[in-house]
């Protein structure tokens, strides 16, 4: 038998006692008729909280950030600028381009997540006939892609500025904004003042079952109701799902992810291994990534097939756990050079220093090896 540590996604969290609690004893109604107020008390909870007029509850990240694209950019020949390591562009199949036929154009994000704003301001077009016109920035908060980088406030706040004085509309992907909020110490409504609309998340790391919710002004979220119906997102008695989408925003502990990410980027850090390193001054979140040397032979994808095995000479060893089951550590390749390890609420410091063990034991090995080239 086999211990997994699963470090792949803050996505893998199951709801807590709590919310299924809260999912059994909700009142229900058809959220399609305005009529659920489990539902209608999440929007305003979660508007509230980001300090905008209007929320609505939708399915998943993805279509939050869809509907936020078909609303904004509502003229044809549209265009919304993206980071190129952003989620909306590498990870929903183009979905403004598929479904709403707008336009991604990208700049290249920074490793803090951000990008320079005097080249986005280069990049706004659509006064010549030839272009297409933009008319929305994205921007995405925590970063994954850049390792749970958390977007500094003035810059957010420089580019809505810079957004303003050229008639276009900000969005923020947030499905990680409070693990932000709870870096910065500051309230989330503050981080996304300048926003016109922000995405967040309920079931990453906050671990609620699904859902996401997308929050900006009354008539904004009029329009982006009506987005929602025509994808398929009118989902009925669905105070079922806001119930722990509620809970998850009272009783989120993402601090606690954030200590122990900090404590496994230490600890690899520490080894001081040709083949392994971590930012561990740019370590900010849940996210932690570790790369492999350039030089190195291996990949991450076989270091994953590594981590999944369990040899005898671990078992053999401490690196077990007290019932004598040999440990797993799932993680996710973010490219060839690149693992992700994800800190979440299942991941409790039993959990942690089972990772802990079984990753130092397998770096140490394949760095002995698969020496780096000098
Ligand atoms: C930054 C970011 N935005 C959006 C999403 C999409 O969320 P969903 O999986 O709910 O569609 C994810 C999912 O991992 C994400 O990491």
């Amino acid at each position: 038998m086999a211990f997994i540590v699963d470090l792949r996604s803050d996505t893998v969290t199951k709801p807590t006692k709590s919310m299924m609690h809260a999912m059994v004893n909700s009142a229900l109604g058809d959220d399609v008729f305005g009529e659920d107020p489990t539902v209608n008390a999440l929007e305003s909870k979660v508007a509230t909280l980001l300090g905008k007029q209007a929320a609505l509850f939708v399915p998943s990240g993805t279509m939050a950030n869809l509907i936020a694209i078909m609303v904004h950019c509502n003229k044809r020949g549209s265009e919304a600028i993206v980071g190129n390591l952003s989620h909306i562009f590498k990870y929903e199949q183009g979905g403004a381009a598929h479904v709403a036929g707008v336009l991604l154009s990208t700049i290249q994000n920074k490793p803090d997540g951000t990008f320079d704003l005097q080249e986005l301001e280069s990049k706004i077009r659509g006064s010549d006939i030839h272009e297409a016109i933009t008319s929305l920035i994205a921007i995405e908060n925590t970063h994954n892609v850049c390792g749970g980088k958390v977007l500094p406030i003035q810059w957010i706040d420089d580019l809505a500025e810079l957004c303003k004085k050229h008639n276009i509309l900000l969005h923020m992907d947030g499905a990680r904004l409070l693990n932000a909020s709870t870096y910065l110490e500051v309230p989330a409504e503050r981080i996304v003042r300048g926003c016109d609309s922000v995405s967040l998340c309920f079931s990453k790391g906050l671990s609620a079952p699904a859902g996401s919710a997308l929050v900006g002004s009354y008539h904004f979220i009029k329009q982006a109701r009506r987005a929602r119906k025509m994808l398929g997102g009118g989902m009925r008695q669905a105070g079922v799902l806001a119930a722990p989408c509620a809970v998850a925003l009272d009783d989120a502990a993402l601090a606690l992810d954030h200590r122990r990410a900090r404590v496994l980027a230490d600890v690899i850090h520490g080894l001081f291994l040709k083949t392994f390193s971590v930012d561990v001054e740019g370590q900010r979140t849940n996210i932690v990534l570790v790369r492999i040397s350039e030089n190195s032979p291996l990949n991450a994808d076989q270091v994953l097939q590594r981590l999944a095995q369990i040899c005898l000479a671990e078992t053999q060893g401490s690196c077990k756990t007290t019932n004598d089951e040999g440990v797993i550590v799932k993680a996710i390749c973010f490219n060839e050079k690149t693992l992700r390890f994800t800190l979440h609420r299942e991941i409790q410091d039993e959990e942690l220093w089972l990772a802990i063990m079984k990753i130092t034991y397998v770096f140490k090995e394949l760095d002995a090896a698969h020496p780096v080239k000098s």
